[in-house]
């Protein structure tokens, strides 16, 4: 085995997705056995000193901050990992390709296409690793379909469906501070906030978008603060619209705050002229395909693999739990950063199976088309 590589671990944010990603550094040693790096717990960043200080005490890291820009001057550091909320991805990722250190920024790379491609184009001319955490491309089901896709058992594949809905804005009487998607800094509105994984995913699986039509939507106007005073919404809640690939294939891409009932419901699904695939992340260990060659006559229609069958190429099937022993969200953060740390430690290529900066600028694109496309009535070629 090669000598091991140490990745001296930086991370901004202490909220649910750091969570999330500090699961992550801290299974992956012991889960992607053997492995050729070990992770350092250098440093963390948080708004405040307090927040900070419990961050390095929950999750052992050495030191702690309250200010990037020191935290990123650290020649200990040699990744910086980025959970902060959306506005703050650009000039802290800046700052960290500039020192040199390889970038996981967390989906939506950043708060428009032309900030997005300069962190594409400054990462790439420093020969920096960079990802963007589109983190549903490692989930096992869908990584299989990719191979399906891949070895030609969907024949020419003419659509893709995509719909991501929650419910985080469906009442007409949650407070305006409590909308998450609203312009109020976290993010730039449902098409940022969960839009992107829908297009990254179609971008995955189908090939590059060539066109959208597209409709941005807010279907509720005003809402009342927790003063009682009346408030203007300013974002978007529903991000809708028909895309073109490049390969000649359609699409349809669904992304809405306001669905009542729903939870974190990501559904996908791909019709080709010898088979169709759908998967759902709220039963995300399931793939159901259909497939028009089937050896046995009568069994024919939509079947559901269980993709956790050890000895069947099953996607992840020999890291994690034995056959049937379901996995669940957390791990396709913890698939996409141990993709990562092995491409650092072993200076192979992030993409195409992972998502790097092109893919997260990519996503920028199609969304600002959309809203572009939404605005003008027109369909925008990109
Ligand atoms: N990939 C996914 O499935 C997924 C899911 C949820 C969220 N996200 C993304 O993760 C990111 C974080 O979301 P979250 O839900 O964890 O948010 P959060 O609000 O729970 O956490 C954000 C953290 O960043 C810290 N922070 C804010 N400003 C800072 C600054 N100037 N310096 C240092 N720290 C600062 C906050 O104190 C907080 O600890 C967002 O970009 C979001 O879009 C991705």
């Amino acid at each position: 085995m090669r000598d091991k590589t140490t990745i001296g671990l930086a991370m901004l944010g202490n909220g649910f997705i750091a969570r999330t990603h500090n699961n992550a550094f801290k299974t992956i040693p012991y889960m992607f056995w053997p492995n050729d790096f070990e992770i350092d717990m250098v440093s963390v960043c948080d708004l405040t000193d307090e927040g900070a200080r419990q961050a390095k005490e929950r999750y052992g890291y050495r030191k702690a901050y309250s200010d990037f820009k020191t935290m990123l001057a650290d020649p200990e550091v040699t990744l910086f990992d980025n959970c902060g909320p959306d506005p703050m991805h650009y000039e802290p990722v800046m700052e960290a390709i500039k020192h040199g250190k390889h970038v996981i920024c967390e989906k939506p790379l950043a708060m428009s296409a032309a900030q997005s491609k300069k962190m594409l184009d400054a990462a790439q001319a420093a020969g920096v690793k960079h990802a963007t955490m589109f983190n549903y491309r490692f989930f096992p089901a869908v990584t299989l379909a990719k191979t399906l896709i891949e070895k030609g058992a969907l024949g020419q594949i003419n659509h893709f469906r995509g719909s991501y809905t929650q419910p985080y804005g469906a009442g007409l009487d949650i407070p305006y501070e409590d909308i998450w998607y609203n312009n109020t800094g976290r993010t730039d509105g449902v098409g940022q906030g969960i839009g992107c994984h829908v297009i990254d995913l179609s971008r995955f699986l189908m090939g590059e978008v060539k066109a959208v039509a597209g409709r941005s939507k807010t279907y509720v106007d005003t809402r009342i603060d927790k003063q009682g005073k009346k408030r203007c919404m300013d974002c978007e809640e529903g991000m809708l619209a028909v895309a073109d690939f490049s390969t000649g294939a359609t699409g349809i891409y669904e992304a809405l705050e306001t669905a009542a009932g729903r939870r974190n419901y990501f559904v996908w699904e791909i019709l080709g002229s010898d088979g169709s695939m759908e998967w759902n992340l709220e039963n995300p260990n399931f793939l159901r395909v259909y497939l028009k060659n089937t050896t046995v006559q009568e069994v024919t229609g939509f079947t559901e693999i269980s993709v956790t069958q050890q000895g069947a190429n099953h996607p992840y099937s020999d890291v994690w739990w034995p056959s049937g022993h379901n996995i669940g969200w957390e791990h396709g953060h913890i698939n996409a950063i141990a993709h990562f740390l092995s491409c650092i430690a072993s200076g192979e290529q992030v993409g195409p199976s992972g998502a790097t900066f092109f893919d997260g600028y990519r996503a920028e694109v199609v969304l600002e088309a959309i809203k572009e496309s939404s605005v003008s009535d027109k369909r925008i070629f990109i």
